[in-house]
């Protein structure tokens, strides 16, 4: 098949289009020649493009720079992909876009289901649903929401920790905010399974497991150092509050745990646990060193 990926220079665009090359032709569509903050640059892009199937990851992802312009993260995140559903459905070409747990939030613990109705709290998570609407509104489209997502393709939360505990720096994370995390990898794997069986609708997309904090990550990522060796004692890791980030100037929610009941199914099994799926990571990104 020839699949058309954007965000490809993106962490999530990046492994599909790696682990798709495998099997099929794979046509990059980084901004450079698609920007999808500009109508006419995708139209144009979108006017010459021959595939079977578009995969959407490119996307606005930043919360702070989406706080700081609504209107640019509704252009990329919503009208860009309604543009881009537009032409699939005149071309039949199937699209695979992608949204975020942001679309939830809960103050207590639980895990949403797909067909649960979504509050945002920020703009990038009222941009991302908007966006996941325009594609749902014509039909043979997938929206598939992930969390927390970490790989080799590009540095993360996860890599910071594990620099930072190998070069003895202080390490902090917050511990009152939860999701379930997903790598690259694995996601890309499932993407396959996927788009071979022509998947519709909303689909959540994470590793399975207890829902976790940044601090449970890390306290993890330290775990798998020592036990290759890297480090000989696990260092502490400073509990940090959601409240107390300066950064953070947009809403996060503390819930928003996705469950993967559907994935599942689809699969024929659940998805690996996250505390497996991180240890690879972390024997990974130690033979790179
Ligand atoms: N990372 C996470 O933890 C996470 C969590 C939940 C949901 N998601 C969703 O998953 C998807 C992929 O995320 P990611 O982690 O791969 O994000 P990322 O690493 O920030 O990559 C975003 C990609 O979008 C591209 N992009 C941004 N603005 C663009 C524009 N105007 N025109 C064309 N391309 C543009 C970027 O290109 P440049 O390199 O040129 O900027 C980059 O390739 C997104 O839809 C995101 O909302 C991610």
């Amino acid at each position: 098949m020839r699949i058309s990926v954007t965000g490809t220079t993106g962490r999530v665009g990046a492994a599909l289009a790696n682990h798709l090359a495998a099997k099929h032709e794979v046509i990059p569509l980084p901004r450079s020649r698609c920007d999808l903050a500009d109508r006419k640059s995708l139209a144009a892009a979108l006017e010459k493009l021959e595939c079977d199937v578009l995969i959407n990851p490119a996307g606005i992802t930043s919360l702070e720079d989406c706080e700081d312009d609504p209107a640019m993260a509704m252009r990329v995140n919503a009208e860009a992909p309604a543009e881009i559903a537009d032409w699939a459905q005149s071309r039949g070409v199937p699209v695979f876009h992608f949204s975020t747990d942001y679309v939830f939030n809960s103050d207590t613990p639980r895990l949403f289901n797909e067909d649960e109705t979504p509050e945002p709290i920020s703009v990038y998570g009222r941009s991302k649903l908007a966006g996941e609407r325009k594609i749902l509104a014509r039909p043979g489209n997938c929206v598939i929401r992930v969390s927390w997502v970490y790989g080799p393709e590009k540095s993360s939360f996860v890599d910071r920790v594990f620099d930072d505990a190998l070069a003895g720096r202080p390490i902090a994370a917050v511990a009152d905010k939860f999701s379930l995390p997903v790598l690259t990898t694995d996601l890309a794997e499932w993407l396959d399974c996927l788009i071979d069986r022509k998947t519709t609708g909303i689909i959540h997309a994470c590793n399975s497991g207890e829902p976790v904090s940044w601090h449970d990550m890390a306290i993890a990522v330290v775990e798998e150092m020592k036990s290759i060796g890297l480090l000989s004692a696990i260092p502490s890791v400073e509990r940090q509050k959601l409240s107390e980030m300066a950064s953070f100037r947009a809403a996060r929610p503390r819930h928003s745990s996705l469950a993967t009941h559907r994935l599942t199914e689809i699969l024929g099994h659940p998805p690996r646990p996250w505390r497996e799926a991180l240890a690879e990571h972390v024997r990974q990104r130690s033979l790179l060193r």
